[in-house]
């Protein structure tokens, strides 16, 4: 990731966590509805009552003020992790995360949300991305070692 999307990342941090839950609300409802094969691995009431929204913005908003610092993420990481495995999360599932991620920001920054924004949000998302599927490969990999034991 580029110093000056690192800049820009925290530049629009201020105005995102204003609209961080309508962000993830929003996401939900976009990506669920052309995603519907997603759908059965989230927790329905956690998404009627908003719980998931709050925890997905509080991830990606605690991401984006560290960027620097990604070090003071390590615990963090390792159990939205673990959540992840006990649901199956796969590597492939995070570019569609992504993209609702972005389409959801540009539609509640409005002008805010230039061409650079999203690009530097888009590098944001797919660094922390790599991180998690790192984490979660080693996690899988421990599992079917222990399965075959
Ligand atoms: C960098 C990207 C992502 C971030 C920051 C993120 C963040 C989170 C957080 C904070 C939680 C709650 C964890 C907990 O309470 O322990 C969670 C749970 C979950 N995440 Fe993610 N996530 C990401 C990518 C994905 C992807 C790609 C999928 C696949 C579709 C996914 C599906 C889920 C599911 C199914 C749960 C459990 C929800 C439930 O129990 O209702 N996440 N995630």
């Amino acid at each position: 990731m580029l110093d000056q999307q690192k800049t820009i990342v925290k530049a629009t941090l201020p105005a995102l966590k204003v609209h961080g839950e309508e962000i993830t609300r929003y996401f939900y409802q976009e990506m669920l509805g052309a995603h519907p094969e997603l759908r059965s691995m989230f927790n329905a009431s956690d998404q009627a009552d908003g719980t998931q929204a709050k925890r997905l913005a509080g991830a990606i908003l605690a991401y984006a003020g560290n960027i620097d610092r990604l070090d003071l993420l390590g615990t963090a990481v390792n159990q939205i992790a673990r959540s992840h495995v006990r649901v199956h999360v796969q590597a492939d599932q995070y570019p569609i995360v992504g993209k609702y991620l972005l389409i959801a920001i540009k539609s509640v920054l409005g002008e805010a949300a230039t061409p650079e924004v999203l690009e530097a949000w888009g590098a944001a998302y797919g660094q922390l991305a790599e991180i998690m599927i790192s984490i979660e490969k080693g996690m899988y990999a421990e599992a079917a070692a222990v399965a075959a034991d």
